[in-house]
């Protein structure tokens, strides 16, 4: 098994017959294709009870979750690394819309707690519980350039197994580009949040700038949730939320979770990290296409991504 690990490149564990159970086929829910499994708890999400002061962390999959999630959580405890080591990142932001076998659910978990908690969603602003905004919960949204969301979410799709087959690279481009993966379409994802913004307590980011200076949007969020704290403690948490120290800490990479839902020997959770892995993966003619549907997609907004 061993050498079977070593030397499969993923593209060859993705030839492996598909086991149905594990990989249902996406199922549409109030307009939205979702994992299967996630279809099956769809009323208990719509009916979640927010509460006072309640943090909602949204994202596009792949746009940088886990990275803020673990940012908000180490903030919120003052930088201690210890108290953020509590548990596995999945539990200390429970994802609202989680359901698979054999695990609690998202919904599960978080009505067991009492606000204010940190929520972690994949949701389009529209489909957003209406509890959430009846208690005009802050929220923290990321998003990241299409591009290296689409190569991101592609090896995701291999390794998150209770994803359905993502079938080779243009076959999964194909699908990202008319929204036929999990959560739907990039675009209106990004576009529905960033109108939001006006009118909500939203504080939104971009994958790309916390690359580029990640002191500084740590410090933006430490603006937005109201908290002060010292250069050593700004300096301790972006110590440990560089993509080295998450990708070694088990409480942040996701090896903890079920190999039947994350299986990291066909690619870790923490992959690259990086801006701009899309060049070794598109080709030319992918690379005008995907041009193309995001200058269609994008002319009706002011918000703009760098590749
Ligand atoms: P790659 O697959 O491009 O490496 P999400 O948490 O929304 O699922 O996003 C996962 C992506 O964020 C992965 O991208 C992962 O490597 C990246 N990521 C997670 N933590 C990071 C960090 N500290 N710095 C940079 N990228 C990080």
């Amino acid at each position: 098994f061993v050498i079977i690990a070593k030397y499969c490149t993923p593209s060859t564990w993705a030839n492996r017959p598909p086991d149905m159970a594990n990989r249902p086929p996406l199922r549409l829910v109030s307009g939205l294709p979702v994992v299967g499994h996630f279809a099956e708890n769809w009323e208990n999400v719509q009916c979640f009870q927010a509460g006072d002061g309640d943090l909602i962390i949204d994202t596009y999959p792949k746009s940088g979750t886990t990275w803020i999630s673990e940012i908000v959580d180490l903030i919120l405890h003052n930088g201690d690394t210890e108290k953020s080591k509590r548990g596995p990142i999945y539990e200390r932001v429970p994802f609202l819309e989680f359901a698979v076998p054999d695990m609690p659910t998202g919904t599960e978990i978080l009505n067991t707690r009492k606000p204010p908690r940190l929520i972690k969603s994949h949701l389009p602003v529209q489909l957003l519980p209406a509890s959430l905004l009846e208690k005009n919960c802050k929220a923290i949204y990321v998003a990241r350039n299409p591009k290296d969301v689409l190569v991101s979410y592609y090896n995701f799709y291999h390794m998150a197994v209770v994803h359905p087959e993502p079938g080779t690279f243009e076959e999964f481009f194909q699908k990202f580009i008319k929204g036929q993966v999990s959560f739907g379409s990039w675009a209106d994802h990004v576009k529905d949040w960033w109108k939001m913004r006006q009118h909500r307590d939203i504080l939104y980011l971009f994958y790309e700038d916390m690359i580029e200076d990640l002191k500084r949007e740590i410090r933006r969020v430490m603006k937005f949730l109201g908290k002060e704290l010292s250069e050593d403690i700004v300096e301790k948490i972006h110590q440990s939320t560089t993509f080295k120290a998450m990708k070694e800490n088990h409480m942040a990479n996701y090896t903890t979770i079920p190999s039947t839902v994350m299986d990291h020997t066909i690619s870790p959770f923490m992959r690259k990290g990086t801006h701009g892995d899309w060049k070794g993966y598109l080709t030319v003619a992918q690379n005008e296409l995907f041009d193309e549907y995001y200058k269609k997609e994008m002319a009706d907004t002011d918000l703009t991504f760098r590749f």
